[in-house]
């Protein structure tokens, strides 16, 4: 296949170029750049042996969009967005007009050229506080902040679309905590500024760039007072959108959650990467963040069904490869040094 992968030089769009490049599909990146680097396309074409094209650009240029899209594209991955919570809480606009008006203009792009094969990032964002765990697809959705809503309308978009077009296709991917890198170590999340991620956060901990971890909440009832979330490696989260691409034809248009169904509370994390990296991860506990939840992990059964997919790596891998992306990277693609 040809495909067109927007926000391929992020994160976790560049794991999925390695991957989609290794099978031996045709890939196009469209990337504005605004999280991301050059540097990210070449890791991907030396990693997979490949090259994919790369087309600078913004999602809200339709034109420029239609302009890939006829050249043959067979579907899309739409991995272009702004995705930290605190940021879309100071900067609802932003989110909106980036996320949700990018979208339409991509949606549009691809209606006009006839290109009906989409596999879309959402988030487990959209089921904001769950009443409970493991939470399904059929989960209430009710989102707490502006970057979940982006990804609910985005969500409900592409679904009226489908209605609308029966010709359409739509996988909608529910990631819960993506995390790790890939095994060389050449590329990984290269945050720009503070991780809004905890993995990212301690790992940078763990090489001596920050003192400490601040843990937000020690009185959840968990079992041991921390949050806990589902992590979800970027190398199986690559895997599954290769199956997704696979499945397009004979699904239609589905919403489906991708975590490993099993949650770690923050300290059994920094426990871990403990393990991983051999250094210590100070830590202080501070007040709860407005919005976090207790807990949240996946009911991965759908994806399992459906895409015949299932994560194959647990935690002690994620810290592992987050490691070493972070020992050769201790600033990010910008400035790197051999890996160890
Ligand atoms: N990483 C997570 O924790 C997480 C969790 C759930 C869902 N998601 C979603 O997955 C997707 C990918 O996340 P990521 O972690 O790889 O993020 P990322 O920021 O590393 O990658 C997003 C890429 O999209 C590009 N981009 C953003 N807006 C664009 C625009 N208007 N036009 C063209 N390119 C644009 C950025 O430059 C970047 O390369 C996002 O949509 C995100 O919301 C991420």
């Amino acid at each position: 296949m040809k495909v067109l992968v927007c926000g391929g030089a992020g994160y976790i769009g560049s794991h999925t170029c390695v991957r989609l490049l290794e099978h031996g599909h045709d890939v196009v990146i469209f990337d504005s750049l605004v999280n991301s680097s050059m540097h990210v396309v070449e890791h991907i074409n030396e990693l997979s042996g490949a090259r994919a094209r790369f087309v600078h650009g913004d999602i809200r240029d339709e034109a420029a969009l239609k302009a890939v899209l006829a050249s043959g594209v067979d579907a899309v991955v739409h991995f272009a967005g702004l995705k930290v919570v605190g940021e879309s809480l100071e900067q609802p606009l932003y989110y909106f007009d980036n996320n949700i008006v990018g979208t339409i203009s991509l949606l549009r792009a691809m209606q006009s050229v006839g290109v009906k094969r989409l596999v879309f990032s959402s988030s487990a964002n959209v089921y904001g506080n769950p009443d409970g765990v493991p939470i399904a697809e059929d989960a209430a959705l009710r989102v707490t902040n502006p970057y979940g809503r982006t990804k609910l309308v985005m969500e409900q978009l592409i679904g009226e679309l489908c209605k609308a077009d029966p010709g359409f296709s739509a996988i909608l991917l529910r990631y819960f905590n993506p995390a790790g890198a890939h095994p060389s170590g050449q590329i990984g999340e290269d945050a720009h500024g503070a991780p809004s991620n905890l993995v990212p956060y301690v790992a940078q901990v763990a090489a001596g760039l920050r003192d400490h971890l601040q843990i937000f909440g020690n009185d959840y009832p968990t079992r041991d007072g921390t949050g806990v979330r589902d992590y979800i490696h970027v190398m199986d989260l690559a895997d599954a959108h290769m199956k997704a691409l696979d499945a397009m034809d004979r699904v239609g248009c589905i919403a489906m959650n991708l975590g490993t169904g099993r949650g770690y509370s923050v300290l059994e994390v920094v426990a871990a990467f403990e393990r991983a990296s051999g250094h210590t991860v100070p830590y202080e506990f501070v007040e709860r963040r407005a919005g976090d939840v207790a807990e949240a992990w996946a009911d991965p059964s759908l994806a399992q069904q459906v895409l015949g997919w299932r994560a194959q790596h647990g935690l002690r891998r994620m810290c592992e490869d987050a490691w070493r992306w972070q020992a050769a990277h201790p600033h990010g693609y910008e400035r790197m040094i051999a890996v160890a």
